[in-house]
């Protein structure tokens, strides 16, 4: 059983000199695309989808589940010809540009610092993005799960509250096409050299679609938790917090916020 047409969608991505690739089963589609550059090479992007991934890597070292009926995993390999001062800002800027991309289906889509999309306070899709150097060159690995149709499984493995990008489950192989486009644009979009320079652009638009702009949130780590009104994100993808009456500069990875 099959639930994306693997046809279409390679002629669809051909559009945008992207190469398909259709696996049943992965570890991780992550992983596979960096086994792909290190025997294959590269030419063009690459985009993957496992209908089941094994051992789905999230971030922080965590598990990511997987429900095949109803959860798409996607990576793409790209080779980033960008500054690489301008890393730090890709994964808040794909979370921005699938959010902004996803609110054609559902306006309710926001999105959660550093790249979470959520909807109804659920989790939707997570990215992880990976870095990996090949003859001097530098290539991204953006790797998204994405959970589509409501799936109770799912909502029993998983110890917190998930979302789903659609309400009812039909049209499911046309849907996941048309999701995929969805994020090979957006992933095309993210690491366009035009992106670079627009950093005022960037925050306000990130701030449009930021479910916690200045609610009061609390963030953590294991050795620390800090409280303050969240004031949207800085050009290279810090979150801005005001405690004690100062805007403090807060990287990914250092602390998340706790829903
Ligand atoms: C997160 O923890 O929020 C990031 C989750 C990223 C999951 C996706 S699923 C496709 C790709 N392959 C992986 O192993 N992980 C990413």
């Amino acid at each position: 059983m099959t639930y994306l047409d693997e046809k279409n969608t390679r002629t669809a991505l051909k559009n945008y000199g992207v190469n398909f690739l259709f696996l049943e089963e992965t570890d991780s589609t992550n992983e596979h695309l960096k086994r792909v550059l290190s025997t294959s090479g590269f030419s063009d992007p690459i985009a993957l989808v496992a209908e089941r991934q094994m051992k789905g890597k999230g971030t922080k070292g965590r598990q990511w589940a997987d429900d095949p009926e109803n959860c798409l995993k996607f990576s793409m390999l790209v080779e980033y010809k960008g500054m690489e001062k301008y890393l730090p800002r890709l994964s808040p800027l794909l979370a921005l540009n699938l959010a902004e991309i996803f609110q054609n289906l559902d306006p309710s889509v926001r999105i959660k610092w550093p790249n979470d999309l959520i909807k109804d306070f659920g989790k939707l899709s997570g990215i992880l993005i990976e870095a990996v150097r090949k003859d001097e060159k530098l290539f991204l690995i953006f790797g998204i799960g994405i959970n589509l149709f409501n799936s109770s499984e799912l909502n029993r493995e998983v110890n917190r509250k998930i979302s789903y990008l659609f309400e009812e489950k039909k049209q499911e192989v046309l849907r996941r096409s048309e999701v995929v486009e969805k994020l090979v644009i957006s992933v095309l979009k993210t690491i366009s050299p035009c992106v670079e320079k627009d950093d005022i652009v960037f925050c306000e638009r990130w701030k449009k679609l930021d479910f916690f702009y200045d609610k009061i949130i609390s963030l953590q780590s294991p050795t620390e938790q800090l409280t303050g009104i969240e004031k949207g994100i800085t050009p290279s993808g810090e979150l801005k917090l005001l405690t004690d009456g100062k805007i403090k500069e807060i990287s990914n990875g250092e602390l998340s916020i706790v829903l």
